[in-house]
C-alpha cells in the first residue's frame, strides 16, 4: 500500500539522519524484515541480532523484535541509543520468569550453575552465570557437563529438556514456556506428515517434547533457515513462528514449505503461530520511535554490568 511506501521512505531517511541501523528478527513482519536488509542492517536470530549490534558502528540501533533483544543490544553497547518500536513487546518466558523468584530459586540451589535463556529480563540475566540463546546452547551445556557442573536452567522447559536430552546433564528446569511454540501439537504434525510422508519436520526447541521428537532437524530460527537449505527432501513441515517463511522460502524457493498446524487437526492454520508481541513492531511505531526517540531502552548500571558478564560470556564462547 502507498502509506507502507510513504513510511518506508521515511524510515530510510530516518536512519541516514540518524546514523542508524536497522536490527531485525525473523518473526517480525516481511516489511521489517526487507526494509532491514535493504538499509544494511541484519535478519537474523537472537544471537547474532546480539553480535551484530555489538560490532555495528552506528550511533543508533533499532531493534525490531522483543524487550529481551532491546536490553541485550543496550546491555552490549551502552554507549548506544537502543530504540524499540515498542516497549510493550515482551515474551512469555520473560514474563513468567521474574526477578525475584528466580533469585530466590538461585539460592535455594547454590551448588548449581545458573544457566539462563536469552529470552529473559536484564535482571534475570544479572544473577545468571551464562547466558545462552538457542542456537549455542546445548554447546554450551556440554562444555558445563564436561567439567562436572549440575545446572540451574531456566526460563523454558521445553528447551530446558530437550537440552537435557541431547547432553545427559544434569539440569533443574524452571517451569516456563513459550506460547507460541507450546500450540504445536504432535497429532497435528503426524496428520500433516501423513498427508506429506516425503516432507521433512524442522522444529524449534521450544516446542513440547512430543513435537520435537518428530522432528529431522531441530534448532533456532537461523538453524533451521540452514537445514532448509540442506536438506534433500523439496517439502518441509515448519513448527515455528511463521514469520520464518520469509526468509526460508528466499532461502529454498523452489520447495514447499508447510505451517506446522498449532490445531491438532491437521488442519494448517495461518494465524495461530505469530508470537504477539513481535506482531507488535510495525512501520508506523517503528518510524515515529525513530522521529520522537520514543521505544528508548535504558539498563540500570548496575544491572547492566552484572548481566553483561553472563552475556559475554556466551558471546566469548568457540564451540
Ligand atoms: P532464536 O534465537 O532461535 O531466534 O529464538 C528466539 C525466540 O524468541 C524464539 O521464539
Ligand atoms: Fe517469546 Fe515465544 Fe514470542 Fe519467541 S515466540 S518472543 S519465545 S513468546
Amino acid at each position: 500500500p502507498a502509506e507502507d511506501e510513504a513510511r518506508i521512505e521515511e524510515i530510510k531517511r530516518l536512519l541516514e539522519a540518524h546514523n542508524a541501523v536497522l536490527v531485525a528478527h525473523y518473526y517480525t513482519d516481511d516489511a521489517i524484515q526487507q526494509l532491514a536488509e535493504e538499509t544494511g542492517g541484519c535478519v537474523a536470530d537472537s544471537l547474532e541480532m546480539a553480535r551484530f549490534g555489538a560490532r555495528h558502528e552506528a550511533d543508533t540501533l533499532v531493534v525490531a523484535g522483543v524487550r529481551f533483544m532491546g536490553e541485550t543490544a543496550k546491555i552490549l553497547s551502552p554507549e548506544k541509543r537502543v530504540l524499540m518500536p515498542t516497549l510493550e513487546a515482551t515474551c512469555s518466558l520473560d514474563v513468567g520468569c521474574p526477578a525475584e523468584e528466580f533469585s530466590a530459586f538461585c539460592d535455594a540451589h547454590p551448588d548449581r550453575t545458573v544457566v539462563v535463556y536469552a529470552n529473559t529480563s536484564a535482571a534475570v540475566k544479572a544473577r545468571a552465570d551464562w547466558v545462552v540463546t538457542s542456537s549455542i546452547a546445548v554447546d554450551v551445556i556440554e562444555h558445563l557437563k564436561a567439567r562436572g557442573e549440575k545446572i540451574l536452567w531456566a526460563p523454558d522447559k521445553h528447551l530446558g529438556g530437550y537440552i537435557q536430552k541431547q547432553t545427559g546433564a544434569d539440569m533443574l528446569l524452571w517451569d516456563g514456556a513459550c506460547i507460541v511454540h507450546e500450540e504445536f501439537k504432535a497429532k497435528g504434525v503426524e496428520d500433516l506428515k501423513g498427508l506429506y510422508p516425503e516432507a521433512a519436520v524442522l522444529v524449534h526447541p521450544e516446542s513440547p517434547a512430543s513435537v520435537v521428537e518428530l522432528a529431522d532437524v531441530a534448532g533456532s530460527t537461523s538453524q533451521l533457515i540452514k537445514a532448509a537449505k540442506e536438506l534433500p527432501q523439496d517439502k518441509l513441515i515448519v513448527a515455528t513462528d511463521r514469520g520464518i517463511f520469509f526468509k526460508m522460502q528466499q532461502a529454498v524457493p523452489e520447495k514447499t514449505l508447510f505451517e506446522a498446524p498449532t490445531a491438532g487437526n491437521g488442519a494448517t492454520c495461518k494465524s495461530c503461530a505469530h508470537c504477539p508481541w513481535m506482531a507488535m513492531n510495525a512501520l508506523d511505531n517503528m518510524a515515529a520511535a525513530l522521529r520522537e526517540g520514543s521505544g528508548e531502552i535504558f539498563v540500570d548500571d548496575a544491572l547492566r554490568l552484572a548481566a553483561l558478564k553472563p552475556l559475554e560470556r556466551m558471546l566469548n564462547f568457540n564451540r
